[in-house]
């Protein structure tokens, strides 16, 4: 199958309602707000906002990378882009290896820069396509196009080893991964963010990853779409993978062990919601990130779906700092404020 029918089938089975975790949860309903009767701030004075790569973000939040590289992907991601412009937040685009394989810009990518230049846009690759380039020699000229396409301010390298295992087409080539990142840290292009795919990054990857000068960190762990589940959906020898559907890491315990060991944590997977967002937060995490609720909201409502829904995280964003007495997001992230539920 083309890269292009196979984004586009990833994006349809993402739409259809049936690649949760089928028993893990992102692990957020095992914390709990210790609510403060005495907040000393007015709701007014509640300040969301954030610097992501040098720019303020209205919220915490990322549409995080989805998708680009078929015909119907210039509307998706116009969209998003669109959302993110009114909203103030950042936005990922979907893996870029097509298009950068091939010489002319890829519209599906440009577009998000045409509808906005304050929009921080990442850009995105694989890992183990990254591990490739590095040994042939052409990473940074493949990465330096990717930036340039989207007038990226960041660029997202994902870790994606469930996922490639069982992916028909797959490609389960991840000697070398640590080496190109590194090689990418050091070409000093824009800030590199490491990130998952839905399977989460635990503490002790956290370390390998901090130990060659990466920054930032998307733990995008499990409990929201699970990667292994759209793979196998596409098999036709699902009984045979099918113990592999839940494997993963909550990503309320990512943002646990991760906490700490690189300046920037990004939590997603599975965050459903401005409470889940505030959580994160409170757990130590600087920004949260979303995809799949987006492109439901995308394909329910269009690009005002995607606004309503980033709005109303915002809100119960608010709502929470406002009953805990937190003004800004830093004092979001104090132990005190949230509790583990017994
Ligand atoms: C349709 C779809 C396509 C995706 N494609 C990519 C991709 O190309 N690159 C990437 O890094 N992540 C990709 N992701 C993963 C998301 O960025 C995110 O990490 C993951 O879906 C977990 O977040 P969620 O539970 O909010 O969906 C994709 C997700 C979806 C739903």
């Amino acid at each position: 199958m083309s890269i292009q029918s196979r984004k586009q089938e990833h994006v349809n089975l993402a739409l259809s309602g049936k690649v949760t975790f089928r028993e893990k949860t992102n692990g957020f309903e095992h914390y709990e707000f210790v609510y403060n009767a005495l907040p000393e701030i007015d709701l007014a004075d509640v300040d969301t906002r954030t610097v992501f790569c040098g720019v303020e973000l209205r919220s915490p939040f990322i549409v995080t990378g989805m998708t680009g590289g078929y015909p119907d992907a210039e509307r998706i991601n116009r969209g998003l882009a669109e959302a993110c412009d009114t909203c103030g937040i950042a936005m990922g685009v979907g893996s870029m290896r097509a298009a950068l394989e091939k010489s002319e810009s890829d519209p599906t990518f440009t577009v998000v820069r045409e509808v906005s230049q304050r929009v921080p846009i990442i850009a995105n690759i694989g890992a183990a396509q990254a591990a490739l380039w590095h040994r042939e020699g052409s990473l940074q000229s493949f990465v330096e196009r990717a930036i340039s396409m989207t007038g990226a301010r960041a660029l997202a390298i994902h870790l994606n080893p469930l996922q490639e295992l069982l992916q028909p087409e797959g490609e389960p080539r991840f000697r070398g991964v640590l080496d190109a990142i590194a090689a990418l840290v050091r070409m000093e292009l824009v800030p590199i963010i490491v990130k998952e795919v839905g399977a989460g990054i635990s503490g002790d990857v956290a370390r390998r990853l901090a130990d060659v000068g990466v920054t930032i960190i998307d733990v995008a762990g499990a409990g929201g779409t699970s990667w292994a589940g759209i793979e196998i959906l596409r098999r036709n020898d699902a009984s045979s993978v099918d113990h592999l559907w839940d494997v993963g890491i909550p990503t309320a315990e990512c943002v646990r062990q991760c906490t700490g060991i690189v300046p920037t944590i990004i939590a997603s997977g599975g965050i459903n919601n401005g409470t889940d967002a505030a959580k994160a937060l409170a757990l130590g995490a600087h920004l949260v990130g979303s995809a799949r609720p987006m492109l439901e909201a995308f394909a329910a409502n269009g690009t005002d779906g995607v606004v309503a829904q980033i709005q109303l995280w915002e809100l119960q964003l608010r709502q929470w700092m406002f009953l805990t007495g937190c003004q800004h997001l830093n004092d979001l992230r104090s132990s005190t404020i949230l509790r583990r539920v017994p």
